[in-house]
């Protein structure tokens, strides 16, 4: 299984699992994700959401074969659905990241309550390296977030950061050991098992209330454009260039 699902102490864990493919998200991957999204809202007995990978790498992203192969048709797509799930999670939603950090890997972060990283994360949205643009709303909270500035180096240049400077920016809570990384993670969820539920849920509704249309119509912005991107020669170059292993030529494109 290339998402690996389980419940445990009232806790619903997705772990990335396709190492060999530094766990690329395929739309199957992004299905299966949004569905258990969708199951552990409507399930009481499920209180918090986790999200990881491995200690090597949490995600290198959009898998870019099958984004190729299979772009993603309209806001029902799997990739749009999991995104409408996880900003729409009315649970909390931890995640503990070590490793690279890739496209979607660090835009998903933005919508997680609370996020642990390890000393080796790496962070990276290299949408415009790729001829796309920004999804996950990333292009409106990132720059909330982390000030336009220091946003627009990492969404126009799509520079990397390590988690420290993800630390500073406010979009890690911690920066971990590796051997921590899980321990910890795990234990700040099981914190918030053991609080109401009733006020985990309220005191969440309440900090986001305020966002959720304008990341709902930022979502549908993107993707609108994204879409199109997809299709479009500097994409196509971008892609193929990192399959054959070699550096893009975007020089003869406008
Ligand atoms: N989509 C599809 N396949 C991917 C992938 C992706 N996003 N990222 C990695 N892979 C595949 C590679 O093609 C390679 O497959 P192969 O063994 O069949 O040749 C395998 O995973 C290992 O990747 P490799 O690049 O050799 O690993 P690395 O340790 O040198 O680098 C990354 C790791 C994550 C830094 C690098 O793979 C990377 O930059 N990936 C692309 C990230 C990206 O652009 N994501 C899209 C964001 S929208």
């Amino acid at each position: 299984m290339d998402i690996l699902i389980s419940k445990e102490d009232r806790i619903l864990t997705m772990q990335f699992n396709r190492p060999d493919k530094k766990n690329a998200i395929t739309a199957a991957m992004y299905q299966a994700m949004a569905d258990a999204l969708r199951d552990a809202d409507s399930d009481a007995d499920i209180r918090v959401i986790m999200i990881t990978g491995h200690l090597q790498i949490f995600t290198a992203g959009n898998d870019l074969d099958d984004f190729m192969k299979n772009p993603p048709q309209g806001m029902d797509s799997p990739v749009h659905q999991f995104l409408h799930q996880i900003s729409h999670a009315g649970k909390p939603v931890v995640a503990a990241v070590s490793g690279a950090a890739v496209g979607i890997g660090t835009t998903l972060l933005l919508h997680c309550d609370l996020v642990y990283a390890s000393e080796t994360a790496k962070f990276m949205m290299p949408f415009s390296q790729l001829g796309l643009c920004p999804e996950a709303a990333s292009s409106l909270l990132f720059p909330q977030l982390a000030g336009y500035q220091r946003a627009a180096e990492k969404l126009l240049l799509g520079e990397a950061f390590m988690a420290d400077e993800a630390q500073q920016m406010g979009l890690v809570n911690k920066v971990l050991p590796v051997d921590q990384l899980l321990e910890v993670a795990r234990a700040q969820a099981v914190k918030l098992v053991q609080l109401p539920a009733s006020s985990m849920l309220a005191t969440k509704r309440l900090m986001k209330a305020g966002q959720t249309a304008a990341i709902d119509a930022r979502m549908q912005e993107e993707g609108k454009a994204f879409g199109a991107m997809l299709t479009a020669p500097a994409a196509k170059e971008a892609f193929a260039a990192f399959f054959q292993k070699r550096k893009p030529d975007f020089s003869r494109l406008d």
